[in-house]
């Protein structure tokens, strides 16, 4: 049966129609709702970017004090959620642990869940935003063994993640403003990239009209995989192992491995499907990659000197040149969370909390459309022919 064209990986099929968000992979160009990243990521904060990318624009500042007021008002989850969680052995995987927590909140918050009703999918959207910082903190606290942390109203965003995280009831954080600043343009970094493979997971999730809280658990579950959002993960181990086997007087071996196809070595936190040139957010990344260093007076930070070096050896390398694979917004990333006391096996949990508001964006997008469609690819059948069934004695 030819009827059907066939195309792995959905490299020249677009799904869908979309307003969101824009990448022109040779130009390096990102652009949310028409802004280029670049001004976003200087003259905006997250929340203002959740509320552009939501509602289409960027907020004046009566809309921003309103959105910030409704975000920070529904931070909290519900307490019984903490039974869910103490479920998890404490070794789990936090992704193991944040895909659950965001399954559950459709068993909490099922008072909005009329996907047809345009405020129960507002509302839902909002209260994704607002709990993903205090359900990514609380699979964190949980499994270093430390009292959860509610979140507070009177910090930032972002400032209350970071407390959320860092504070023990007998000691106050003090949110550094610099680090504060640094998290949220991670934030603000990862807040959307059109149809992604976790983006386009939701889509589909989503497309057979299940709850939003579902659908979004879909994505967090796409996200972990090391080709993509488990790339920051990876990208840091890869970087500390080299470190340990002698750091950049092995480049060069490293480097041979990764150009051997035999070897199954990737260059982690390299390439991309759609940037065929430099990746706009990992050129932002590595400038508050060096501000945070500074700011912390780890200039000298070995693993940072270690990827700038191993940045520059790969795009003089003619392997790299010929398959465009510059640095993703993976690359620099681990080195700021990890700077700031994030620990590896976090990162992608917080990239997830970045990506909701893309992700409940685009599901909104889909079901805001009167001609959406569930999502049903068809296949090019390669199975036997059509046979009859022996009776076990003859088969
Ligand atoms: N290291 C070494 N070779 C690579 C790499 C890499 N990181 N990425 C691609 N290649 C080679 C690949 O072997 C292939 O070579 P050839 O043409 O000789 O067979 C060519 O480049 C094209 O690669 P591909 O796998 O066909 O490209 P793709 O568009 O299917 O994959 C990718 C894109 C991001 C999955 C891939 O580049 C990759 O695995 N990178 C490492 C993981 C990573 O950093 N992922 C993060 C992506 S960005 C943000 C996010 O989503 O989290």
């Amino acid at each position: 049966t030819g009827m059907f064209t066939l195309d792995p990986g959905f490299l020249s099929t677009a799904a869908c129609s979309s307003s969101i968000t824009y990448i022109d992979g040779d130009k390096s160009q990102l652009l949310y709702r028409g802004y280029p990243i670049e001004q976003l990521a200087v003259k905006c904060d997250f929340l203002e970017v959740c509320h552009l990318i939501l509602n289409g624009d960027l907020p004046n500042a009566k809309e921003k004090a309103d959105f910030n007021h409704l975000v920070t008002h529904h931070t909290m989850v519900h307490e019984q959620l903490q039974f869910f969680l103490r479920g998890f052995r404490r070794d789990a995987h936090p992704m193991a642990v944040l895909t659950g927590l965001v399954g559950a909140l459709s068993a909490f918050y099922h008072d909005s869940l009329d996907i047809t009703n345009p405020k129960h999918r507002e509302i839902s959207a909002i209260r994704l935003i607002a709990k993903m910082p205090t359900l990514v903190a609380m699979a964190y606290k949980y499994n270093v063994g430390q009292p959860f942390i509610y979140p507070r109203n009177d910090l930032s965003y972002t400032g209350s993640f970071l407390q959320m995280m860092f504070a023990t009831p007998c000691e106050d954080y003090k949110v550094n403003e610099v680090v504060e600043r640094a998290l949220d343009r991670i934030f603000i970094l990862h807040a959307d990239h059109e149809q992604n493979a976790s983006t386009s997971t939701v889509r589909l999730c989503g497309s057979s009209g299940t709850n939003p809280f579902a659908a979004i658990a879909a994505g967090v579950a796409c996200l972990w995989g090391p080709a993509h959002g488990g790339a920051n993960e990876a990208a840091l181990q890869m970087l500390e192992e080299l470190l340990a086997q002698g750091g950049v007087d092995k480049l060069g071996d490293f480097v041979q491995k990764v150009k051997d196809k035999n070897s199954g070595v990737r260059l982690m936190g390299f390439g991309h499907r759609v940037y065929k040139s430099y990746d706009p957010r990992a050129k932002l990344m590595q400038e508050t990659c060096r501000e945070v260093l500074q700011a912390l007076g780890l200039e000298d930070d070995p693993l940072f000197k270690l990827a700038m070096a191993l940045e520059k050896v790969a795009l003089e390398d003619d392997y790299f040149v010929q398959r465009k694979l510059y640095p993703n917004v993976d690359f620099y990333s681990g080195i700021v969370q990890r700077a700031i006391g994030v620990p590896t096996s976090m990162f992608t949990a917080i990239f997830a909390l970045a990506r909701t508001v893309g992700w409940i964006a685009q599901w909104d997008e889909m079901i805001a459309d009167p001609d959406y469609k569930i999502g049903r690819p068809r296949q090019l059948y390669t199975g036997a022919d059509e046979r009859e069934v022996k009776d076990l004695d003859k088969r």
